[in-house]
């Protein structure tokens, strides 16, 4: 079979490995990919992942047999519609369905319509009003931005001021486009974050294993949100109670929810979750799986990825008995010096002590993946980087305090001018595991 593989980052990495498990999986494409992924698939670089009419025509001219949309921005603009409309099976929402990160407007009517517990909030689209509006407001409040905005559209005021600063800033200045015209502000609630990650066909669904993001850039979570600078799962905190609950009063009225709007959801379903005091409630849906959760959910997952996929495309997810490993798993993101705001690229990357390459001999060892996010390919043949995010060492092992040992110690291998990386990825869990 011939794959096509949507995206370029760390989350497509762990994608496209996973798939390469299945022996039918002969070809593997990756748009646009990125320098790494090239040891696992062919990328294209010329095709960037927003690029829909050259993917729908790549997919066509090479002859794609099932494709998966990683990336967020594709699923919005359609590309799974796309690619359905010439017949090409697909893993991924439709645009209806993606929706459901898309807007965030959508996301919380849909919970307020459906009574699905989610925090408190109000919607905007003109910022007197809502300056208007938050001058009587209690703190502290958090501002989001309606639309994509790269996980960075969401600001916690702790007073009038801040929150007249959030309004301007997302809806004056735009920071983050037209991501902006409306604005959510909405209650700050508090405990543990969980994310559960689930394939869905829009009736059945199968939580993946939970898993614990760490969004800040600083440690002891201090510092400015990132897209995630490392992982562990299972998360702790999400208990098989606290799983029942939240299936009962979250993910199956999510499900109902989508199908009574029309727009039934079909792919991999992100649910961003806080267990408050009062109970579980929805920080945020993502239509996608998370990054860089997936770098720890799919190393966990024993049943064939292509099958799960393949059954979600055709409605049968429900038959499927699907299978995870004992154990966990952490990874620790490896980033360039100064991310998320101002970093340098082009540093050559090496392997223990020499130029890596997308080569098997730049493979770490069993019970440890290296996901490629931010580099691409030298003339030389070499890697240099070229995000913030540059790559996510994986462990996987029978504690979670080996997992995180083995991806500490793996991350020594790999060197480049202002490497940062947090040091206590995995200690909250580690507390809350063994008190
Ligand atoms: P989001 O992009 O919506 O996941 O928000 C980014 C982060 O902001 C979340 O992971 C939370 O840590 C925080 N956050 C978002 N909404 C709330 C809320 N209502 N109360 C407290 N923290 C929040
Ligand atoms: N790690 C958070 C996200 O993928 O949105």
């Amino acid at each position: 079979m011939k794959l096509l593989v949507v995206g370029g980052g760390g989350r497509e990495h762990a994608i496209i490995q996973k798939l390469r498990e299945n022996p039918a999986a002969e070809e593997i494409y990756a748009l646009p990919g990125n320098g790494g992924i090239a040891m696992d698939a062919v990328c294209v670089p010329s095709i960037g992942a927003k690029d829909i009419d050259k993917i729908v025509e790549f997919a066509q001219a090479h002859g794609i047999d099932f494709a998966v949309v990683a990336q967020d921005d594709p699923l919005a603009l359609g590309c799974v519609d796309r690619l359905h409309a010439i017949g090409i099976p697909c893993f991924g929402p439709d645009a209806k369905a993606a929706r459901i990160e898309g807007s965030k407007v959508f996301a919380k009517g849909l919970m307020k319509k459906y009574n699905i517990p989610t925090a408190r909030y109000e919607v905007f689209s003109d910022p007197a009003q809502a300056i208007a509006y938050l001058r009587g407001a209690g703190f502290p409040l958090v501002v989001k931005a309606d639309g994509l905005a790269l996980g960075k559209g969401v600001l916690i005021a702790q007073d009038f001021s801040e929150a007249e600063a959030a309004v301007k800033t997302i809806m004056e200045d735009k920071a983050f486009g037209d991501s902006g015209n409306r604005i959510v502000v909405e209650e700050f609630l508090t405990g543990p974050e969980v994310s559960v990650l689930a394939f869905t066909d829009g009736t059945a669904i199968v939580p993946m294993v939970s898993s614990m993001d760490h969004k800040r850039a600083g440690e002891n979570d201090t510092g400015l949100n990132t897209g995630g600078m490392g992982t562990v799962a299972p998360n702790p905190y999400y208990t098989e109670d606290m799983a029942k609950t939240c299936m009962e009063t979250i993910f199956l009225p999510t499900l109902a929810a989508m199908r009574a709007e029309g727009c039934p959801f079909r792919g991999c379903l992100y649910f961003g979750l806080m267990l408050t005091p009062e109970g579980p409630k929805v920080i945020e849906y993502n239509c996608r799986f998370g990054d860089p959760e997936t770098q720890v959910v799919l190393p966990l997952l024993k049943t064939d990825l292509l099958t799960v996929m393949q059954a979600v495309e055709n409605g049968t997810l429900g038959d499927l008995q699907v299978e995870w490993s004992d154990g966990a798993a952490a990874c620790v993101i490896l980033a360039s010096g100064g991310y998320p705001e101002h970093y340098e690229k082009g540093k050559a990357i090496t392997f223990r002590g020499r130029p890596m390459t997308p080569t098997p001999a730049c493979r770490l060892g069993s019970g440890l993946a290296c996901y490629h996010a931010g580099d691409k390919l030298a003339e030389d043949g070499s890697l240099v980087t070229s995000g913030g995010r540059v790559m996510g060492i994986t462990a996987t092992a029978p504690t979670l305090r080996e997992a995180l040992a083995a991806a500490y110690q793996a991350a020594e291998d790999i060197g480049f001018e202002g490497k940062y990386l947090r040091r206590d990825i995995g200690q909250r869990a580690l507390r809350a595991l063994e008190g």
